[in-house]
């Protein structure tokens, strides 16, 4: 991943596995969450891992976002999201200032979890649409985080499962990586 600007949201917590795999072979890895102490203990094993602690749900956090990336020149290449519904107007936002900052391409891994696919919710298909439509330097990719059936049960993915799931579908460049399985959707845990 030599070249590679990462920009990880929400990568402190069930997804640290995969932000250390990133950090450790990326050129810099810009990594968004609230808590500094978290944020600390990644960058103080990964020196090139620029901590941002601000909360994704605040009105000024994509333009302290943007900001914090033009006074460091890291244009992303790499996205990895794991947002929230409260940081869903924000994240789309984003992505129009990601666009709008330069003419590099953009992967972006959009980690999404079982309720998208719900039955009823706008699809993943209407969502990737629609931001190709806005976003022509973006290319959006989904990562559904769903259940696994052992035993005639159901649990849900371990951390350790969601971060092998989201490194293999960016190794992959999946469109739509299903982590586990989201059907039949009644077997849910
Ligand atoms: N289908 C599934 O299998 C599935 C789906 C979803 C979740 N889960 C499970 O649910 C567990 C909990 O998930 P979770 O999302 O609550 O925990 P998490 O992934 O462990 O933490 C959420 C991440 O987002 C950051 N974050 C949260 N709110 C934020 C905000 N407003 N602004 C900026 N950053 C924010 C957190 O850091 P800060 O707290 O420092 O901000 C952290 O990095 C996971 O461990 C997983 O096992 C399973």
């Amino acid at each position: 991943m030599s070249g590679l600007v990462a920009l990880v949201i929400g990568g402190t917590g069930m997804l640290r596995q995969c932000t250390e795999a990133i950090a450790s072979k990326a050129t810099t890895t810009v990594l968004v969450a609230r808590s500094a102490r978290t944020l600390d203990e990644i960058t103080a094993a990964h020196s090139n891992v620029l901590p941002l602690p601000i909360d994704y749900s605040d009105d000024n956090f994509v333009p302290r976002l943007i900001d914090f990336l033009t006074k460091y020149n890291a244009k992303p290449n790499l996205c990895v999201f794991w947002m929230h519904e409260s940081g869903s107007e924000n994240k789309y936002r984003l992505m129009a200032e990601l666009e709008a900052m330069g003419a590099n391409a953009i992967d972006l891994y959009d980690v999404c979890s079982s309720s998208v696919a719900q039955p009823g919710r706008e699809g993943i298909q209407q969502q990737r649409q629609r931001v190709a439509a806005k976003c022509k330097h973006i290319t959006y990719h989904a990562v559904i985080l769903g259940f696994k059936t052992e035993n005639a049960r159901s649990r849900w993915l371990s951390d350790e499962e969601i971060s092998e799931g989201v490194l293999a579908a960016i190794d992959k460049q999946t469109d739509i990586a299903i982590v586990g399985q989201i059907e039949p959707w009644d077997c849910k845990p």
